[in-house]
C-alpha cells in the first residue's frame, strides 16, 4: 500500500512549469461515446488534488455527449523538455456549480464572452457568423459582469491509475504505476 502520488504530480508539473516554453498545464483527454470509438484533444488542467483533475469546457460539446454516454476518461500530459508522460484514467464527475463559478470568475472578460458565443463542436457556416455572435454577446453585457453559462463548467477525472514515464538511456525507459483497489494505492514498476 502506498499514497496517491499527488506530491510526485507536483513535483513534475512544478518542473514542467519551468521547463516547458508553453502550455505545461496542457492535456489530452480521450474519451469514448456509446459508439465505442475514441476520441481525443487537447485542454488544459486548471485544478488538482487528492479529489482529481480538472478541465473546462462546453458541456455541450462532443467531449461532453461522450462523457454523459460512457463517463470515463483517459488524460495525458507528455512533457517534451523533460522528456516524461504522465498518463491517468478514472471516472468523471462534473464540479459543483460553485467551483464552475469561481474559476470562470478569473479568466478574462473575452474568454467569458467567448464561452457564451461558442456553441463548441457544433457545424459553424462561417467565421463571420461566429464574430457576429461574440458582438450580440459582448452587447448584451455590455456594463455588468458575465456569469458563467448554464452549459459551461468542469469536469474532474478522479485517477483510479495513474503512470508516471520517465525516459531513460538505451529506451530503458522508467514507468511507475499506481493504481486504486478497494482499500487504496498500489505502486509497482512496468518492463518499459
Ligand atoms: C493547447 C490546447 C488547449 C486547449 N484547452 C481547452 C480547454 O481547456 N477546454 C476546451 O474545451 N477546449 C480546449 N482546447 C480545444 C480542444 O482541443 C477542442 O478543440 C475542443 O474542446 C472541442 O473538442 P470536442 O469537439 O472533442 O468536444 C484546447 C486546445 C489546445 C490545442
Amino acid at each position: 500500500m502506498t499514497d496517491f502520488p499527488l506530491p510526485l504530480f507536483d513535483s513534475w508539473f512544478a518542473e514542467a512549469r519551468q521547463a516547458e516554453p508553453n502550455d505545461p498545464e496542457a492535456m489530452a483527454v480521450a474519451t469514448v461515446g456509446a459508439d465505442g470509438r475514441p476520441s481525443v484533444r487537447m485542454v488544459l488542467l486548471k485544478g488538482h488534488d487528492e479529489r482529481g483533475f480538472v478541465f473546462y469546457t462546453n458541456y455541450e460539446s462532443r467531449k461532453a455527449e461522450q462523457l454523459r454516454e460512457n463517463s470515463r476518461a483517459a488524460l495525458l500530459f507528455h512533457w517534451k523538455s523533460l522528456r516524461r508522460q504522465v498518463r491517468i484514467e478514472g471516472p468523471v464527475s462534473k464540479v459543483s456549480a460553485a467551483e464552475g463559478d469561481a474559476y470562470f470568475a478569473t479568466r478574462s472578460r473575452d474568454s467569458q464572452l467567448g464561452a457564451w458565443a461558442s456553441d463548441q463542436s457544433r457545424p459553424l457556416d462561417s467565421r463571420a457568423t461566429f464574430e457576429a455572435r461574440y458582438q450580440a454577446i459582448t452587447e448584451r453585457f455590455q456594463g455588468v459582469d458575465v456569469p458563467r453559462p448554464p452549459h459551461w463548467s468542469g469536469f474532474r477525472v478522479a485517477p483510479e491509475r495513474i503512470e508516471f514515464w520517465q525516459d531513460r538511456a538505451h529506451r530503458l525507459h522508467e514507468r511507475r504505476l499506481f493504481t486504486l483497489d478497494g482499500d487504496g494505492w498500489t505502486e509497482g514498476l512496468l518492463y518499459p
